[in-house]
């Protein structure tokens, strides 16, 4: 029952950075949070005792400390931090979810019921640009979760499968780029377009300064719908079919198999649900936002391999990293 509460418990620790003042000191008082992070005793202790009860923290006489397991995710200087991951759930699933019952019921986002300022026609293209990325801070919290959501993910999956012999790879929706960045830092022969709306350019462009790929990494602002797509040899979709129905998804797919040249790939990349649909629970605790925020749902990696075998693609092959995205390749033969 209390479940909404813990995710704004740990959402605000992480924001207030009471984890990372902890495991800088260790452990301390109620009375040295309150003084260093400047937060009012009497609030403070409140959302502490909860943290406590969560097992997030745990209490030595006076002193609070962080749960020794979790310093590694909790800190933002560990590689392992996943408080990156929270920012757009934290600001944006969170009010969305308000409205989960209207959801349900009316089998449509609800964008319109946190922004009635807006004229919101929840069509994938306004979705993107009259909400996430309509203005500064909205587009950092969604571009922040993204590339926590992608990258180590990415890394895992390009150190498991070569793209040997390929040229160019165009990232379709790639955001900032954790899959091409990922893709080229393991493959040197490797250039990389990442297509997206034109508000993603800076934060792209930074992130290619950010890894030294300026000089074979490139952004293209466009619409993967309505723009030409540029030529390459792998054409990837991450976290996309998932925001889109059916229809645009298969003929995406399609389309791809028609520019792609002879050998060429597609690479999908998501969170795959069991063919029985019983789960993960990431999967499914996502295919619920996607129907709060997108037009997409989440699928089984048989639906997926149906979708590449109905374009034509063959030598499917599913890829799984040990995290949370994982792969699927198909070929173009003939
Ligand atoms: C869920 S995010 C996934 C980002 C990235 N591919 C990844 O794997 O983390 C979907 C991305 O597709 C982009 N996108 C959606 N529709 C698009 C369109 N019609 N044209 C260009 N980019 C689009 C969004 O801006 C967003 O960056």
């Amino acid at each position: 029952m209390f479940g909404f509460i813990e995710s704004q418990v740990l959402f605000v620790c992480n924001e207030l950075k009471i984890f990372d003042y902890l495991i800088d000191n260790e452990k301390s008082s109620l009375e040295e949070i309150s003084d260093d992070l400047k937060l009012p005793k009497s609030s403070l202790e409140r959302l502490l005792i909860s943290a406590q009860c969560m097992q997030l923290l745990k209490k030595d006489g006076i002193q609070y400390e962080v749960i020794h397991e979790l310093v590694p995710y909790l800190s933002r200087k560990s590689r392992f931090y996943c408080g990156d991951k929270f920012s757009h759930y934290f600001k944006t699933s969170y009010g969305l979810f308000n409205h989960l019952l209207s959801a349900v019921n009316e089998n449509k986002p609800q964008w319109n019921k946190i922004v009635s300022d807006k004229l919101l026609t929840c069509d994938i293209n306004s979705i993107y640009t009259d909400f996430i990325y309509s203005d500064k801070q909205s587009t950092e919290d969604f571009l922040s979760t993204m590339w926590a959501s992608g990258y180590t993910d990415s890394i895992d999956l390009c150190t498991k499968f070569s793209f040997a012999g390929y040229k160019r790879l165009v990232d379709l929706g790639g955001a900032t780029g954790s899959f091409s960045i990922a893709a080229m830092q393991n493959n040197p022969q490797l250039s990389a377009v990442i297509m997206d709306y034109p508000s993603v350019r800076p934060y792209a462009n930074e992130k290619l300064i950010e890894y030294g790929l300026q000089s074979r990494g490139l952004f293209l602002a466009g619409d993967i719908f309505s723009d030409a797509l540029p030529a390459g040899d792998i054409y990837v979709i991450g976290y996309l079919l998932s925001d889109l129905p059916e229809a645009m998804s298969v003929s995406l797919i399609k389309k791809i198999y028609h520019i792609l040249p002879k050998n060429g790939l597609i690479v999908i990349l998501e969170k795959l649900f069991a063919d029985d649909k019983s789960g993960p629970y990431l999967t499914a605790m996502l295919n619920l936002t996607m129907l709060l925020e997108m037009q997409g749902q989440h699928r089984s990696t048989a639906e997926y391999i149906d979708w590449l075998q109905t374009a034509g693609f063959q030598e499917i092959r599913v890829i799984y990293s040990a995290g949370e995205k994982h792969m699927l390749a198909g070929i173009k033969n003939e």
